[in-house]
């Protein structure tokens, strides 16, 4: 019984742990996608609109015009923190398999990076045509 009960709250604790890591690059992609349908009824994730996001200057700050100036242009290599310098790790999945794999995570930097770049937060379909364009790669 007690064998029993201490499996029991070993799976309880595994399982509350996976919904924590649980997410991929591409099951964020259909969570955002998802959001941003009911908005906008039939809203499929473009790659192509995510790469402009990306690359757009936005100008809200002199400092941080847009994203490449800390990501680079380059998803798989390192980028570079414009203020303090610090090396960032790829974007890419391909490069850095942690990459978009926790809610939290991606919530809390988008929320971050989206507010100092963009002016504001970013919507679901901009967040879910961002990550298309990571999982997918330069867009010709
Ligand atoms: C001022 C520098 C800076 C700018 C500009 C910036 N970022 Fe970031 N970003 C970071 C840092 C630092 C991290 C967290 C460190 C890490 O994960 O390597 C991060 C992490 C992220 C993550 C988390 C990815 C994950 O799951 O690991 C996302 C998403 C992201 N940034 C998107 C953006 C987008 C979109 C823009 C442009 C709107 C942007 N960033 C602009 C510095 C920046």
């Amino acid at each position: 019984m007690i064998a029993a009960k201490k499996i029991c709250i070993a799976l309880m604790v595994l399982a509350s742990a996976n919904t924590a890591f649980a997410e991929t690059p591409v099951s964020l992609v259909s969570g955002y996608a998802a959001e941003a349908a009911k908005a906008a009824p039939g809203f499929t994730p473009s790659a192509k609109r995510g790469q402009s996001f990306f690359i757009k200057e936005w100008s809200v700050s002199q400092k941080m015009p847009n994203c490449t100036v800390c990501h680079g242009k380059n998803l798989k290599i390192d980028g570079k923190h414009v203020i303090t310098d610090k090396r960032i790790d790829p974007l890419a999945p391909a490069a850095n398999p942690e990459r978009f794999t926790s809610t939290a995570k991606v919530e809390k930097w988008f929320k971050r990076n989206c507010k100092e770049v963009v002016g504001r937060e970013c919507t679901a379909a901009e967040k879910a045509d961002f990550i298309q364009f990571v999982i997918q790669g330069e867009q010709s």
